[in-house]
């Protein structure tokens, strides 16, 4: 698929995906949604593609939300076709086996702080401001904002954010936990790729259980939680890369993982 509103580069397995609409603050528009989805699709098939860095065009904005020219006029169930699109589309990372980290270079408001919230990790680069303004327009979050914001930073934090429609800095992101780390805008990158690679140099069947097994186990009683977890651990302990990373570490050398 060729993308009009994305920029795809593919190097040393992570795929670097930029949402390019600089001049509207990179917001989600149908077809930036649709290209997301295929971007995520192609992800989750693709070996040569081990980990993806999402983030946004210029250096005002990661995501500045929905499009609000286009939601403006919707009704019921063009309302609700948009918003599970866009569920879609976020679920779709969140599921693709491989690491996916946010690099937040900017506004993460509405459906912005949604994707950053359906990736599996958050940088920030100090200018970043997040947010649930969708209040401030008559509307709720569609994207899953008060689905995964609770999960992330607790139920109350969660419902200051979604009902004051409030933005706050990067700095206050990192205090409640909405994002991993926050560095200076210049080395937001530099510093989400080497995240990146420090994860790829691990056993890759261990870091897809690790992001599996989160996904699943937050949904499950504990006891259900633990017995999956368990039998990964069991699953695992007959891979060819648990053999070679204990044998490493005996003989003080780097494992070399084949993902087998
Ligand atoms: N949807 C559509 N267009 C958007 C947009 C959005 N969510 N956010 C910004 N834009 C557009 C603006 O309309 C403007 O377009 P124009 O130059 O054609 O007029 C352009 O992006 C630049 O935005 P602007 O508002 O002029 O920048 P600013 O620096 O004054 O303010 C924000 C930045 C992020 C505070 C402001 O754009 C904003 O509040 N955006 C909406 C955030 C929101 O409510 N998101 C949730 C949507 S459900």
């Amino acid at each position: 698929m060729a993308y009009t509103s994305l920029l795809f580069d593919l190097a040393d397995g992570i795929a670097t995906i930029t949402i390019n609409r600089p001049d509207k603050l990179n917001a989600l528009n149908a077809a930036v949604i649709a290209e997301l989805d295929a971007a995520a699709e192609r992800a989750t098939r693709e070996p040569e593609i081990r980990a993806v860095l999402l983030t946004g065009a210029g250096t005002k904005a990661f995501v500045a939300g929905a499009d609000i020219g286009e939601i403006g006029g919707q009704g019921a169930t063009a309302g609700r076709e948009r918003a599970l699109a866009g569920q879609r589309m976020m679920r779709r990372f969140e599921r693709c086996g491989k690491p996916v980290l946010a690099a937040v270079n900017g506004f993460a408001l509405g459906g912005g702080c949604e994707l950053a919230m359906a990736c599996h990790l958050r940088i920030a680069s100090e200018s970043a401001r997040f947010g649930q303004p969708e209040v401030k327009l008559g509307i709720g979050p569609g994207y899953g904002g008060t689905v995964r914001l609770p999960r992330l930073v607790g139920r109350g934090r969660a419902l200051e954010l979604l009902l004051t429609g409030a933005m706050i800095d990067a700095q206050e992101a990192w205090r409640i936990g909405l994002v991993n780390r926050v560095v200076p805008a210049d080395r937001l990158i530099a510093e989400s790729t080497a995240m990146l690679r420090t994860i790829l140099e691990n056993g890759p069947l261990a870091v897809r259980a690790c992001l599996e097994l989160v996904d699943n186990g937050l949904d499950l009683g504990l006891e259900q939680a633990l017995g999956l977890e368990a039998a990964w651990f069991g699953l695992l302990s007959e891979t060819a890369d648990m053999r070679e990373g204990t044998r490493a570490f005996l003989e003080k050398r780097k494992p070399e993982f084949t993902g087998a």
